[in-house]
């Protein structure tokens, strides 16, 4: 069992606590919480430098986590507060750029999180498992193997190319999650289909379960709101997000709102 998780803020949010608390959330994860004592110091003073400076996990990673942080901490948010694993389903995930912020920023207080991500393109699903093994492969080169543990203690990740709704007939996919994460949805151009992956969502979480959207749009995110509320969902939070990056189109910005939503 997983003592009563506290949940601390990062440095008043400033940009360069966020790197090293992103950078060593994503160790920790990638070590399935068992950090070595061993590593080299020097690698990792180096490695977090870069880390700093990286494109890779640029601004939008950043932006996500701040948010996400915001609201777990202001609503007291503890998804499967009593596990010591917790299970974390990403929706329609397209190339799944947060496939590894999410459940390092899940775990970070010591929890295990076993993640499946699904979008219904095979394409995309081939960048995100590529884009996870590259970050992992990153994080992996700080940490001696022999002595990382791979077994009980590691952290996982299932991609799946699938219709989000088709889930619930794999034998081996949990039934209930404690974590549903939906990024940019795309109601606007097909209300039923989203209305399917919405219920899904919603009749997926555990009792404790929270489920997250995100949204391009303004309008896009209240209707998305008003849908789940329909379905039954209770919205325990949204926010605009003021660091969302703007986009070409007009009234587009990256997770420009940011929800949680749970059923109880
Ligand atoms: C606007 S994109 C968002 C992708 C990603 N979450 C992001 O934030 O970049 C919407 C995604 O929904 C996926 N999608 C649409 N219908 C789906 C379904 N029924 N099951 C799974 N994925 C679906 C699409 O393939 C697309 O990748």
């Amino acid at each position: 069992m997983v003592e009563e998780q506290k949940i601390s803020p990062i440095s008043s949010s400033k940009d360069s606590g966020l790197g090293v608390m992103m950078f060593d959330s994503l160790l920790s994860h990638f070590s399935g919480n068992n950090l070595p004592e061993n590593i080299d110091p020097a690698l990792l003073k180096q490695m977090r430098k870069e880390f700093e400076s990286s494109e890779f996990f640029g601004e939008d990673m950043r932006n996500l986590w701040l948010i996400l942080e915001k609201i777990q901490i202001k609503e007291n948010i503890r998804p499967g507060r009593d596990k010591d694993r917790i299970q974390l389903l990403n929706l329609a995930c397209g190339y799944c750029e947060e496939g590894a912020i999410l459940p390092a920023f899940w775990g970070r207080n010591g929890t295990q999180v076993q993640q499946y991500s699904v979008d219904l393109r095979d394409a995309e699903i081939d960048k995100a498992k590529r884009r996870y093994a590259a970050t992992e492969s990153i994080f992996k080169s700080a940490i001696d193997p022999k002595i990382v543990s791979s077994g009980e203690n590691a952290q996982r990740v299932e991609f799946i190319a699938d219709n989000a709704v088709n889930l619930s007939k794999y034998g081996q996919i949990p039934s209930k999650f404690d974590v549903v994460f939906i990024r940019h949805q795309n109601l606007w151009h097909d209300r039923a289909t989203w209305q399917k992956i919405y219920d899904y969502a919603l009749n997926s979480l555990s009792n404790t379960g929270v489920l997250i959207i995100t949204s391009y749009f303004d309008r896009e995110h209240l209707l998305a709101l008003e849908l789940i509320k329909l379905l039954g969902g209770k919205i325990i939070a949204t926010e605009r997000n003021e660091r969302s990056r703007q986009l070409d189109y007009p009234g587009k910005s990256i997770d420009r709102h940011v929800a949680a939503i749970s059923v109880s």
